[in-house]
C-alpha cells in the first residue's frame, strides 16, 4: 500500500476474526515500532505479545477478565471508575482478540522531571503509531487501547509472575504498562469516524 492509502485505511477495529497471527507478522509490526523516533533516542519501550491460546495461562481472555473484574468491582465507586466508562466494552473486544501487544516502559513518567515524562510518552506514542500503520499495511485491524491504565499494576504484576513461573527471563520489574494494541484480521467492515476540518485545526502564517 502507498503511504496515503495506509493512513486512510486505518481505523479502530473492534471485532476480530478468530484466526491466529503468526510470530513473523508480530515481529514485522514490532520492528516498525523499534525504528520509531524517541527523545534522545532513549527507546523507552518494551513489549509483551499475548495471544488467544487458552493452553497458555497468559491469554487474551485472562487479560480481558482482569479488566472487566476491576470494572464490575468498582462500578459504583465514582473515584475509582472516573474516566473508565469504556473499560468494560474494551475488555469485551480484547476477550477473543487473536493478539494483544502490551506496551511497557521503564520510564518513571509520573514522578520524573516533567519534560522527560512528556518526551517519553510522546516517544511511545510515535512507536505505537508506527506499529498501527505497519499492521494496516499488512492488511490487519488494530485497536490502540489506553483503558489498561486502570489495571496497569495488576496486569504488570500478573504477567511478571507468570513469566517467573515459566522461568522466562524478560525483565519487566521496573516497567509500567502504558497502553496496549489489539491486533487481528478484521471481523467488521471499515468505517470512517468524523474528523475536525483542516481549517479548524491549522493556521499557516506566511507573513
Ligand atoms: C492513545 C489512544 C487510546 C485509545 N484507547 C482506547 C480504548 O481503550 N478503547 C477503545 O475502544 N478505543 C480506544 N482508542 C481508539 C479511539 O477511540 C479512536 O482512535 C478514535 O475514536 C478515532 O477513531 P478511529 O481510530 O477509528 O479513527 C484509543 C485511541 C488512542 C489514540
Amino acid at each position: 500500500m502507498v503511504f496515503d492509502e495506509i493512513i486512510k485505511k486505518r481505523n479502530s477495529c473492534r471485532c476480530y476474526l478468530p484466526e491466529p497471527i503468526d510470530d513473523e507478522t508480530i515481529k514485522q509490526i514490532v520492528e516498525a515500532g523499534r525504528l520509531a523516533p524517541s527523545a534522545k533516542n532513549t527507546q523507552p519501550w518494551k513489549f509483551v505479545c499475548i495471544k488467544t491460546n487458552y493452553d497458555n495461562p497468559i491469554n487474551s481472555k485472562k487479560i480481558a477478565s482482569i479488566m472487566s473484574d476491576y470494572y464490575i468491582k468498582n462500578k459504583d465507586n465514582p473515584e475509582k471508575i472516573k474516566g473508565a466508562s469504556s473499560l468494560y466494552a474494551t475488555s469485551k473486544i480484547i476477550e477473543d482478540c487473536p493478539a494483544i501487544i502490551l506496551v511497557f516502559t521503564d520510564s518513571d513518567y509520573i514522578n520524573r522531571d516533567k519534560m522527560e515524562s512528556i518526551s517519553d510518552i510522546l516517544s511511545i506514542g510515535s512507536c505505537v503509531e508506527h506499529m498501527v500503520l505497519k499492521a494496516t499495511d499488512l492488511g490487519l485491524g488494530t485497536l490502540w487501547i489506553a483503558d489498561t491504565y486502570f489495571i496497569h499494576k495488576e496486569l504488570a504484576e500478573y504477567i511478571q509472575s507468570e513469566l517467573i513461573k515459566k522461568q522466562i527471563n524478560f525483565v519487566l520489574e521496573k516497567n509500567r504498562l502504558v497502553c496496549a494494541m489489539a491486533l487481528g484480521k478484521r471481523g467488521e467492515p471499515f468505517y470512517e469516524r468524523p474528523r475536525k476540518s483542516i481549517d479548524d485545526i491549522l493556521l499557516i502564517l506566511n507573513n
